[in-house]
């Protein structure tokens, strides 16, 4: 590398920085935003409740957090009911649990479940845990069983989305990249990683297919209500595809909606349409890294304290998230933000049900639960 060019990237690191910490600061105290009736449901050791699945009886939702564990709300009760982990009982006795910011640094071994879903065929509980790959758990909880860990020979390094086709039981899951796990996800970003995978399970032959390749940090995917197509989230481009599973336009790709942030999960609003969890708002400084590849490539060799970086990051992601509900045809129906810390953290993912959402975010040690109020299809302030 040229050391005029090395300057050059120290210089973009120090503005970047700097720009971060600018947007804490200004990030922090604003609160225009008022209204929701929020309730902020509170995690017991443990934080980022990703994603969000009913079952079958309606009962839930379920979610999976940072110590390995999938979770169960139970509605009478007003309380979460551990139901089962991705680690064995005595390995999650021994080594997971304990302090919250520790959790990550283990997550190779207790796993870091994700995307889930039910499927009303078996009553099974399908899992993404971004390191043990596809996992399931039965309908009364307690042991997963892997089904899927390794794909044409190599281990799934970052298994994410994961979304179940109701009429056949088959998985259709992703995995953001074949290089960098979960705990790497800005140098995934960074490096413009393009190894990202679409992936199907189907349980009768137990056969996993390839579907897509080539993706940029695959996401969260959704089927559409008839299963036609299935939606792909590509963080890194701040874009949502369109892949066709039946009709003639079967194995055809598309993009079906740019967004303004980056996207984590999506899942079908029962109002029709898809509601996409936007993790960070898409800053100018970030975009203007991404459009010259070789930046940041540059900054990954720098001696920067990543970790710090990351947590700088985080900061910014959490006065920024929203949710966004994109219609059938790929149009923004409604934005949902808050600047004021409550909804207005990284935002993974909105599950919608009974006029409630969900909302999952990958760092907050509580689940956000607003009660919504629909006027002609659109949600309103309250
Ligand atoms: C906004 O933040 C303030 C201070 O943190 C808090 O007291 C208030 O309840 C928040 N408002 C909403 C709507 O969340
Ligand atoms: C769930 O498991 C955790 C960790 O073992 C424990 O601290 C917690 O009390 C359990 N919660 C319930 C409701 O059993
Ligand atoms: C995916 O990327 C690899 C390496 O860049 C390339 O050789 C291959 O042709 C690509 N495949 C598709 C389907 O675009």
């Amino acid at each position: 590398m040229r050391r005029q060019q090395l300057h050059f990237a120290a210089v973009v690191a120090a503005i970047v920085v700097t720009a971060w910490v600018a947007h804490m600061r200004g990030g922090v105290g604003q609160s225009e935003a008022k209204g929701w009736q929020f309730e902020a449901v509170p995690i017991d050791g443990a934080v980022g409740p990703e994603s969000f699945s009913f079952d079958p009886r309606g009962e839930g939702p379920y979610t999976g957090v940072s110590d390995g564990r999938i979770i169960k709300w139970h509605q009478t009760q007003n309380r979460w009911l551990n139901f089962s982990a991705i680690a064995s009982s005595s390995h999650w006795d021994e080594e997971c649990g304990g302090p919250c910011d520790e959790h990550s640094k283990k997550e190779h071994v207790c796993g870091r479940p994700l995307g889930l879903c039910f499927s009303t065929l078996s009553n099974d509980l399908y899992i993404a845990d971004s390191y043990k790959g596809l996992v399931v758990v039965g309908p009364h909880g307690g042991t997963t069983r892997r089904l899927v860990s390794t794909i044409e020979g190599e281990p799934l390094a970052f298994t994410n989305g994961l979304d179940v086709d109701q009429r056949t039981g088959a998985v259709y899951f992703t995995s953001s990249s074949s290089k960098y796990p979960r705990r790497n996800y800005m140098s995934l970003i960074l490096s413009r990683d393009k190894t990202g995978m679409l992936m199907k399970y189907e349980p009768q032959s137990e056969q996993v297919s390839v579907l897509l390749k080539n993706l940029s940090y695959a996401n969260g995917v959704a089927l559409s209500k008839d299963g036609e197509y299935i939606l792909i989230i590509e963080t890194t481009t701040c874009r949502v595809l369109r892949y066709w599973l039946e009709t003639p336009k079967t194995g055809t790709l598309e993009v079906f909606a740019d967004l303004p942030g980056f996207p984590d999960n999506i899942k079908r609003s029962p109002r029709g349409g898809f509601w996409v969890g936007i993790y960070s708002r898409r800053e100018k400084i970030i975009q203007w890294i991404l459009s010259y590849p070789w930046i940041g490539k540059v900054l990954l060799r720098l001696p920067l304290d990543i970790p710090k970086a990351y947590s700088y990051l985080a900061k910014l992601k959490r006065s920024n998230g929203m949710a966004i509900r994109l219609s059938e045809q790929g149009d923004i129906l409604e934005i949902v933000n808050e600047k004021n810390g409550s909804i207005g953290r990284s935002i993974s993912e909105v599950e919608e049900r009974d006029g409630i959402l969900w909302v999952g975010s990958i760092d907050a040690p509580f689940v956000g639960k607003y009660n919504i109020h629909v006027v002609e299809g659109q949600v309103k302030r309250i």
